[in-house]
């Protein structure tokens, strides 16, 4: 089996993890450069800002690079479940001054789609990785005409097995400490979901090609120890975001600094899919898993609204602070000297 920096054509075994709404190619440049892998998240952008930031990478690297998607199946609109939401929201409204007829504006996170793929065809990514499963076997077929290798997050041995059997090239083994949302997509059951130290060597020992691990590895000890169970490699999120190249909030970055930054906790309030963040009053109130909002993406339009508003007074209360449960190896330097010092 080749290791990731065979398979990938890298110098460095860690792969900077693609962070949708924190950052755009001047992180994924600097990684690249520095020989791990950067990733460019495509969640967030539209089509003309795909292109942008694709330019922006083969302008200023020769090297690999990852670009990132999201293939999650868009729920069916259940009205009577998002005006639930809107009731259960509503109170938050009344508090900061919006009006109950404003436009809903959370971020509009689309699954990857033939349009994206026509973008990335001019561009020829050499990795392109996805989270919550993967797109049709034709959408993959076109990733894979031009030689791409593919990478996908498993959160579960059943979940490695799927992607083994379908031809991923390397798959990302996400424990539950990871930042941001959780990959699962087999089951929803949160109790199938399982630490970094415990989910590696079940998901090498299950399949039979490499295996990359994610979720609260800060530093270079947490390589060595993900290394030692015998991962091929790192994807590294969390200790990332204070980074200059990171467009992390002044909010977000401050929460990250903060004491609050050692409570986190997997919540559906800010998209409808369990993601980890710093446990803010959204999360405490609402959450931090609920029943009532709707299914993902759809949950993030309402908050929208009073994320702005609260932003714009200085509050965090109802944004999305992203984080992993080790938050110690944030470090406000430059992501190439980051990626470097991750070496064990
Ligand atoms: C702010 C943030 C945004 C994220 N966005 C994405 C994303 O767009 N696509 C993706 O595949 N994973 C995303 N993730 C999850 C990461 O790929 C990875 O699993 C995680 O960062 C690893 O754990 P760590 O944060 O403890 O290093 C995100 C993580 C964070 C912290």
């Amino acid at each position: 089996m080749p290791s990731i920096v065979e398979l990938l054509g890298i110098e460095l075994p860690i792969v900077q993890a693609p962070m949708a709404g924190v950052q755009r190619s001047a992180l994924t440049i600097a990684v690249s450069n520095a020989g791990g892998l950067g990733s460019l998240p495509g969640a967030l952008l539209s089509l003309d800002e795909l292109r942008v930031d694709l330019a922006a990478i083969a302008a200023a690297t020769g090297r690999p690079f990852n670009v990132n998607f999201f293939c999650h199946v868009p729920p069916r609109p259940d009205p009577g479940r998002e005006a639930a939401w809107r009731e259960t929201l509503r109170p938050y409204y009344d508090e900061l001054g919006i009006e109950a007829g404003v436009a809903p504006s959370g971020p509009a996170r689309a699954p990857f789609s033939h349009d994206a793929a026509d973008v990335l065809s001019e561009f020829k990514p050499p990795v392109v990785s996805f989270h919550f499963g993967l797109p049709s076997a034709e959408l993959l077929q076109r990733v894979r005409a031009w030689g791409a290798k593919v990478l996908s997050s498993a959160t579960t041995v059943d979940e490695a097995r799927w992607l083994e059997q379908r031809g991923v090239d390397a798959i990302i083994a996400q424990g539950l400490e990871a930042g941001g949302h959780r990959g699962m997509f087999l089951s929803d059951d949160l109790t199938t979901q399982v630490g970094t130290l415990a989910l590696v060597p079940q998901i090498v020992s299950a399949v039979s090609v490499p295996v990359i691990a994610a979720g609260g590895i800060a530093d270079a000890a947490g390589v060595a120890a993900a290394m030692a169970l015998g991962a091929s490699g790192v994807q590294v999120g969390t200790a990332y975001l204070l980074c200059p190249e990171v467009t992390t909030s002044s909010i977000h970055r401050a929460a990250l600094k903060s004491e609050p930054a050692r409570h986190t906790a997997l919540t559906n309030v800010f998209s409808g899919r369990p993601a980890r963040g710093v446990v803010n009053r959204l999360i405490r109130e609402v959450g931090p898993i609920s029943s009532v909002a709707p299914e993902f993406p759809l949950a993030g339009a309402a908050v929208g609204p009073l994320r702005a508003k609260a932003e714009s007074r200085g509050s965090g209360d109802f944004s999305p602070l992203w984080s992993g449960q080790n938050a110690s190896g944030c470090r406000e330097i430059p992501a190439g000297d980051l990626t470097r010092a991750l070496l064990p």
